[in-house]
């Protein structure tokens, strides 16, 4: 991750997001620490979104005057959102903080945007949706499609607005820190939606991590495009696919039915080898020509990155690790700070650039600095 400059011991409020990160490491154990913070191989593309994302460089325009501010809601998914952000899934927020999703759910409700609720949730979906937030849930592709379905009636049922299905993992990339860790789950974190995680998860392996070891008996490999077909045709909800970085293959998703694509490398932590998600951000957009609906994630951090993302084409974002680091510094407050942080810089970041709302925004002009 990148080095925050921000001191030890930093207090909400937060001025800055990094300051929240180094809360969150001061805090947390390092082995949870490392789970969070982690990429896959050498963890250059982790740390390529970052960099990528901070050499777009967008072109303001002037006396655009704005007496009535700036409008950030829209929808996305078919959701109504305050802004155009929506919360990533990230496995297991119990380990972080013991509110864990409840808090998340909580903060979301909060500040108006949707969450996307992990299918590997430290809490039960149901227990989250009574928070009375809008959710999205998240799929990985189970071998087994009777349980994924039961998973499908479940987020049906507890009212979720969007079925998210990752298709970015058939297998979990090696990720090195976690193996040095010898990664497992502490007794008290479990999988809230499933009950066959077993001790599998809880057993600390030299050399291995606990949580790859489990996906890779529960998940997938051999998943294709029939079986998206397969999840379009089981429910009426709006389908976002996750993890798309080729142009040919937010085509195919479109064409199957999908409502978005998230253009995703997964944070870093799949394909060690992954095109920033950001680049492969602007071909995306342009073969879909509106088919669908485009989120961007990876490396999204502050509102001057949300500006960033929409000026290339996106609709809105994914806004994944902060939101673990505020709940990790201060709970549910702290992701109410971060979110907070995040909507009044897009604020500013459309205020400055003289884009009443977010359409401006894509009329900008967008360089990319060379390094
Ligand atoms: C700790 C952690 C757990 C994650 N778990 C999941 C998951 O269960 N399902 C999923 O689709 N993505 C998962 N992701 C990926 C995020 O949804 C998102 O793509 C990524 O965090 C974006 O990168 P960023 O956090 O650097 O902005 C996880 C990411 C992290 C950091």
């Amino acid at each position: 991750m990148s080095s925050t400059g921000a001191g030890p011991g930093v207090t909400p409020p937060w001025t800055r997001v990094a300051e929240a990160e180094q809360a969150a490491r001061d805090r947390l154990p390092a082995d949870i620490w490392d789970f969070v913070a982690g990429g896959s191989g050498d963890e250059s593309v982790l740390t390529g979104n970052l960099t990528e994302l901070n050499r777009i460089t967008v072109v303001p325009r002037v006396l655009n005057g704005q007496p009535g501010g700036v409008r950030l809601a829209r929808q996305l998914g078919r959701s109504e959102t305050r802004m155009p952000v929506v919360i990533a899934p990230m496995a297991y927020q119990r380990l972080v903080h013991p509110q864990g999703e409840l808090a998340v759910a909580e903060a979301a409700r909060a500040e108006g945007i949707p969450y996307v609720v992990p299918m590997l949730s430290s809490h039960p979906l149901e227990k989250i949706a009574d928070v009375g937030a809008t959710l999205w849930f998240q799929l990985y592709w189970l071998r087994d499609r009777g349980v994924l379905l039961d998973l499908v009636r479940r987020a049906e049922q507890a009212g979720c607005r969007a079925i998210v299905i990752t298709v970015d993992v058939p297998v979990m990339a090696r990720r090195p820190r976690d193996l040095r860790n010898g990664f497992a789950l502490p007794a008290d974190v479990t999988a809230g939606n499933l009950d066959d995680t077993g001790p599998t998860t809880h057993t600390r392996v030299p050399g291995a991590s606990a949580v790859a070891t489990h996906s890779a008996v529960a998940f997938d490999p051999a998943a294709c495009w029939s079986d998206l077909e397969w999840l379009r045709a089981q429910t009426e909800l709006p389908l976002v696919v996750k993890g798309i970085l080729d142009p040919r293959d937010a085509v195919r998703a479109a064409e199957r039915g999908a409502d978005t694509v998230v253009v995703s490398n997964h944070g870093g932590r799949q394909l060690p080898a992954a095109v920033p998600s950001c680049a492969a951000l602007p071909p995306v957009v342009e073969r879909l020509a509106g088919r669908c609906e485009v989120l961007l994630d990876g490396g999204v951090r502050t509102g001057a990155d949300v500006l960033r993302a929409l000026a290339l084409g996106a609709d809105g974002v994914m806004y994944g690790r902060p939101v673990l680091w505020g709940l990790a510094a201060d709970g549910g407050a702290g992701v109410r700070t971060v979110l907070g942080l995040l909507r009044t810089e897009t604020e500013e970041a459309l205020l400055l650039s003289g884009c009443a709302d977010l359409a401006a925004v894509r009329q900008l002009t967008v360089a990319r600095t060379v390094a």
